[in-house]
């Protein structure tokens, strides 16, 4: 079920989206299934609305999807809320109809202190369609941060596991292989769930850790490389069209779509070029001498 299928109690003429952050642990008490796209500008964000995505993640990965990057790191503020304006510019839903837009925290915007978080999660939220922010890790620092956030109004969803801001000391392996990690992941997760979070992505562990963690939670574990055992999945767009230079290892890719764009291209510059030579205009001498 969509954005568009919840009961309009607040009718489309609505002021504000009826998919609340909340609603995703009402998903979870119903058994139903969530699911989180990607998207990066309006065309990325149009095509997910209308295949019925219920929430929108305008994830750092962007700097690696569009931007070129090699990683999340060089990616800013400026550039999230001016990716997520975009986002917000592709929906064509009553706003009541839409789906939540969730935009990451990019790195350094909330390491260095509560204040400048507040600060960077205040403009995504005062001046984007975001309704909500995902920050990556729940070590002590991190966790207060995310705590003053919720108090001060801004809805929260954690991201541990594979956590790609912190790909200097992690790399982009397999995390949580060993019991005593597993543990370390389930406390933080319920941490997490204690201060007011969302929702959880968990990305790039064993699936018994899964399974053994979504049963924990109250709120919803959302996977991505963590196995089926989730209450809702979350997939990079362009990865999973297939259209991503470099695929993540974990991720199986749908469509061939990057090929098929390219063959799709081929064939019209062949045709454009079997036409053959456009008849040009013989210049006169005169003209050449001017
Ligand atoms: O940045 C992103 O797209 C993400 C997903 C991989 C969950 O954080």
């Amino acid at each position: 079920m969509g954005p568009s299928q919840l009961n309009s109690s607040n009718g489309p003429q609505s002021l504000y989206r009826q998919m609340l952050p909340a609603e995703l642990i009402r998903f979870k008490q119903k058994g139903q299934s969530i699911t989180i796209l990607t998207a990066w500008d309006s065309l990325s964000s149009s095509i997910v609305e209308e295949a019925g995505a219920d929430v929108v993640l305008v994830g750092d990965s962007l700097g690696m999807v569009v931007l070129g990057h090699a990683t999340t790191l060089p990616v800013t503020l400026e550039e999230m809320l001016h990716h997520t304006q975009a986002v917000g510019r592709g929906f064509t839903l009553p706003l009541a109809q839409q789906p939540l837009v969730v935009c990451d925290l990019p790195f350094l915007s909330y390491q260095c202190g509560e204040d400048k978080a507040v600060a960077a999660a205040g403009k995504l939220l005062k001046h984007s369609c975001a309704s909500a922010v995902k920050l990556e890790g729940a070590e002590p620092e991190i966790l207060k941060v995310i705590g003053r956030l919720i108090r001060m109004g801004i809805p929260v969803m954690g991201h541990l596991g594979l956590t790609p801001q912190a790909v200097h000391r992690l790399g982009y392996k397999r995390q949580a292989q060993d019991p005593l990690s597993q543990e370390k992941v389930i406390s933080q997760a319920l941490q997490l769930e204690q201060l007011g979070c969302f929702a959880i992505v968990l990305e790039h562990v064993p699936e018994v850790l899964t399974s053994r963690l979504r049963k924990k939670l109250a709120i919803p574990l959302i996977g991505i490389g963590a196995g089926e055992d989730c209450d809702g999945q979350v997939r990079v767009t362009a990865d999973l069209l297939g259209l991503s230079k470099k695929q993540p290892s974990f991720i199986q890719a749908l469509v061939p779509g990057r090929q098929l764009c390219v063959e799709a291209l081929q064939d019209w510059i062949k045709q454009q070029h079997q036409k053959g030579e456009i008849p040009t205009k013989a210049i006169s001498q005169q003209e050449l001498d001017c």
